[in-house]
């Protein structure tokens, strides 16, 4: 089987490589992925020599290049997870948001379209994407969302993300193109890119760095180890059914000050410092625009029909990730410097 992993050099796609590549020996892997700012094929170090696995530097906003490479490579499923995928960035520029995660989206449903036309079966577009499709949830009550929950995206990012999944199901009504959907919460752990709130506030906590915690901090997420999200990819992608939609979360909801206290408590401790220290970094600023309240999402679809279930507990699963991030200190330096793009260049610009 010839799979193509979009979005494979980002921080869920490299951890889903390492996992396809390594347990199944008979796959063909593609990395198709253009290395915006958030590609990093550091991040696949480990796997960038096996023999099943390949790269692809393409942009699939590019519908030319993309469907020439559909007709090339005839690949016999897709794993989609190219996106631009930072809320905050989608809040400054929404028109990159646009063109990768819709136009960029579309461009690939098109080119399996073309490819699969005269065979669909057995073939599979697998789109990855996130619980914030459905918007926000009221604080303090217990309700989550559901393969069943209405759409209802509240900023630029959740917006496009809401609008390719919603592609992906149009082609699968009136093509007859084989799919499935995945809405996952919160993902932390190794390789994220320190944009986002847990691998940023490590960072800063380890370079004495003001933590900017946005309003009140008392916004809720829940957050699932990254490996458990490859796993469940994993599981959907063997046993799913077709057509159909699962939500995935790791039953952990925790409010942001909540999360960041106990992530400077284990950091003050780690690092030898002084108890409290870490948490007099903290500093309350404008919040978010639009910032969504509460997310929580119901795994029980995936938990009872697929038999998966999230393998590490939150502390567990944080502790392990600080950890990763303090062993690997000059992938850090790399991100933060942007050392890191020239990776491309020197392991494979040269290598053709
Ligand atoms: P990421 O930002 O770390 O990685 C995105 C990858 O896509 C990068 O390697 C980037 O180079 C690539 N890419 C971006 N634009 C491209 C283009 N035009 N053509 C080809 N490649 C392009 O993202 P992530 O956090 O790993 O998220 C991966 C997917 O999972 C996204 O679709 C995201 O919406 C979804 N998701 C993320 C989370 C999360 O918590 N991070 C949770 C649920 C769902
Ligand atoms: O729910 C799934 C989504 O989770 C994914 O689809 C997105 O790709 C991913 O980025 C993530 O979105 P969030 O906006 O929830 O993640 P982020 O890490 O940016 O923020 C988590 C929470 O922390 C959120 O309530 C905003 C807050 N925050 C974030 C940053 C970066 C801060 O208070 N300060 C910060 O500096």
């Amino acid at each position: 089987m010839k799979i193509v992993v979009t979005g494979g050099a980002g921080f869920i796609g490299s951890h889903l490589i390492r996992r396809l590549a390594n347990e199944y020996p008979d796959y063909q892997v593609i990395n198709l992925d253009k290395l915006t700012y958030a590609g990093n094929l550091a991040n696949l170090k480990d796997v960038d020599q096996l023999p099943n696995y390949q790269f692809v530097r393409l942009d699939i906003v590019n519908l030319k290049e993309i469907s020439h490479f559909f007709e090339i490579e005839q690949p016999d499923a897709v794993i989609h997870l190219a996106a631009e995928s930072h809320v905050d960035r989608s809040i400054e520029d929404p028109l990159a948001f646009i063109n990768t995660n819709l136009v960029g989206t579309a461009n690939l449903l098109l080119s399996a379209k073309n490819t699969w036309k005269s065979k669909m079966e057995g073939k599979l577009f697998f789109h990855i994407s996130t619980d914030e499709v459905f918007g926000s949830l009221e604080l303090g009550k217990n309700t989550f969302f559901t393969e069943n929950t209405s759409y209802d995206p509240k900023s630029p990012y959740s917006a496009s993300k809401a609008g390719s999944d919603h592609l992906v199901r149009a082609f699968h009504h009136t093509y007859g193109l084989p799919i499935v959907i995945s809405n996952c919460s919160n993902n932390y752990g190794p390789y994220q890119f320190p944009e986002k709130l847990i691998p940023l506030f490590i960072n800063n906590i380890l370079h004495q760095k003001s933590l900017p915690v946005y309003g009140a901090g008392i916004n809720v997420r829940d957050w699932l180890y990254v490996e458990d999200h490859a796993s469940a990819i994993d599981t959907i992608f063997h046993k799913g059914n077709r057509g159909t939609t699962y939500a995935i979360g790791g039953n952990n909801e925790w409010k942001n000050i909540d999360l960041i206290r106990l992530l400077c408590q284990l950091m003050d401790d780690k690092l030898g410092r002084e108890k409290g220290s870490s948490e007099e970094l903290i500093s309350f600023v404008t919040d978010r625009a639009g910032h969504d309240l509460r997310y929580a999402i119901d795994s029980g679809k995936i938990m009872t029909e697929l038999n998966w279930k999230p393998s590490l507990d939150f502390e567990e699963g944080l502790s392990k990730t600080i950890d990763w991030y303090l062993d690997n200190k000059e992938w850090l330096e790399e991100v933060t410097s942007g050392a890191y793009m020239e990776y491309y260049n020197k392991y494979y610009k040269d290598r053709g």
